[in-house]
């Protein structure tokens, strides 16, 4: 069997295609299906006077969505969909299918999601869900060349990693058990075993907000190494984020154009990233320090005056084109071109109108950011508009991060912690830090945390044995492939979404 993407291998020859209805447009003596077969798109005509009157009937009855197996003639044709065509001089039925329920025109969010099952049928997720794969295929890439062992960390789990407002509890043989937050604790206890070793597999949060940032199940790497100190965990997740970026740009470029990737912001963080500490960030959010000469207060008020400025421009322009379709003179064909471009207005409206709701808020948030405290989504995007590329925030107060971090040798203010937070407004994607090397420090930190000492033992014993310096980190796969595909929202980013509301399909 052939699949469409190997077309080119097989220009001037017969080839057998199976694959399913994507379109079908009839016109005399012709009928043209668009055939996906799940390696891409291509087109095949049937020719009513080059196939039997049996084969051209069925052609024409062929609803959306039918499952075919198609022989024909494989035709160099550049303005097509994938470059080829197929003249077809077989024609196979596998299955009429009923009535699609996703059709050309827009449907609403929870409408497709409901339907998640058939939409990873569409151009745009199926794009999307390759380029998750090229990002997947990638970060083992990385991982192994760079000599870590990759570990499977146990998805029961006794204790808490991540602090105890977010755990799934669940029934452990009538003992209570979590749903791992993170891997993390077992990864420590492995790069003791292993050196360097990571983490990839799927952690659990319990959020009850709906955010475009947070799934209840999401994929997360997690490497872990001995001996490194913040600095040179901060050099390895700035030369892994490049190398995964740089294969999708190598590797992704059909998938990007299909769903309209501008990748300029995507080069760019192929230099090197700003490090910053929180203080440096703090200043920054509040207005109180530039970056290259801009101000985050002030950019934020002339964007959100540009954005006024193009919703009456908008405005404007959809009520001239609604009183053109009026006037009795139209043709169809103006008509529908109208009618097209007022869609697309709106569609940019209702974008304008999301900013001009959200950014007033930003600017309130950022003026009174408290300092010390953690940074909340809005404060993230605020700095993150103002680079090209992701920044990494290191040293928090320590008391907003997690029990395990080190502290600053030098001002035990602060944890040793990571956050990497993606520009374009996409805020966090990465967690990380240097871990506590202290038994007793992180002794004082769990009862400080409220955490059960007794389910840790196991990890206070890496402290105990031969304990040295280490540091790792945690990527959220979803969370990258969001921003490297410039997603609205999370959910589109894997396979079944799994988040507060959503259990199905
Ligand atoms: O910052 P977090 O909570 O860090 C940890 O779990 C550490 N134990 C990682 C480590 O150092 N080994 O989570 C890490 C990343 C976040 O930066 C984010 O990308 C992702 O995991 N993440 C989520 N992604 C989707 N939905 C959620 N609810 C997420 N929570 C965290
Ligand atoms: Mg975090």
């Amino acid at each position: 069997m052939v699949y469409i993407k190997q077309l080119a291998e097989f220009e001037g020859k017969q080839v057998t295609l199976k694959g399913w209805v994507a379109n079908r447009r009839d016109s005399k003596g012709l009928v043209f299906i668009n055939l996906r077969d799940g390696s891409g798109l291509c087109q095949c005509i049937a020719d009513e006077s080059k196939i039997t009157a049996d084969e051209f009937a069925q052609a024409g009855k062929l609803t959306l969505e039918s499952a075919v197996e198609i022989t024909g003639n494989v035709v160099k044709d550049e303005r097509q969909i994938g470059g080829f065509e197929i003249q077809i001089s077989e024609l196979k039925t596998i299955h009429i299918a009923a009535e699609y329920p996703i059709a050309k025109k827009e449907h609403g969010i929870e409408f497709l999601m409901d339907q998640r099952h058939l939409w990873l049928r569409s151009q745009r997720q199926w794009a999307i869900l390759r380029i998750r794969n090229t990002i997947i295929y990638s970060i083992h890439n990385f991982f192994q060349k760079e000599g870590f062992l990759q570990m499977d960390a146990p998805i029961f789990t006794g204790n808490a990693c991540e602090g105890t407002s977010n755990l799934f509890e669940t029934d452990f043989y009538g003992d209570p058990a979590y749903l791992s937050q993170s891997g993390q604790l077992y990864g420590e206890a492995m790069a003791m075993a292993f050196g360097k070793i990571y983490t990839f597999g799927p952690t659990f949060r319990a959020e009850k907000s709906k955010t475009r940032r947070h799934l209840s199940e999401f994929w997360m790497i997690e490497p872990e190494m001995a001996f490194y100190d913040i600095h040179q965990n901060m050099d390895l997740i700035e030369n892994f984020l490049q190398y995964v970026i740089k294969e999708v740009l190598d590797k992704c470029q059909a998938e990007l154009k299909l769903i309209d990737r501008d990748t300029t912001t995507l080069e760019s963080s192929l230099h090197k990233f700003p490090r910053l500490t929180y203080d440096e960030a703090v200043a920054i959010i509040k207005g109180e320090k530039d970056v290259n000469g801009q101000n985050s207060i002030k950019s934020l008020e002339n964007e959100l005056a540009a954005v006024e400025t193009k919703i009456a421009e908008t405005l404007a322009e959809i009520t001239e084109r609604e009183a053109k379709i009026a006037l009795p003179s139209m043709k169809k064909g103006e008509i529908n071109f109208n009618q097209n471009k007022i869609a697309t207005l709106k569609n940019d409206l209702k974008d304008l109108e999301e900013n001009q709701r959200n950014i007033p808020g930003w600017i309130a948030s950022a003026k009174n950011f408290e300092y010390g405290n953690d940074l909340g989504g809005s404060d993230e995007t605020v700095i993150t508009r103002l680079f090209d590329s992701p920044i990494m925030v290191y040293d928090w107060p320590h008391a907003v991060k997690a029990f395990y971090l080190k502290r600053n040798p030098n001002d035990e203010r602060f944890a040793r912690g990571i956050d990497v937070l993606a520009p374009e407004g996409y805020g966090e994607i990465v967690g990380g830090g240097e871990r506590e090397t202290d038994e007793m420090k992180l002794r004082n930190k769990i009862t400080e945390h409220d955490l059960p000492m007794d389910a840790f033992e196991w990890y206070l014993d890496l402290r105990k044995y031969g304990s040295v310096p280490h540091a790792g980190f945690g990527l959220g796969l979803e969370r990258l492939v969001t921003w490297l595909c410039k997603l609205k929202h999370v959910r589109e980013s894997i396979p079944f979404p799994r988040m507060y509301g959503r259990l199905l399909p």
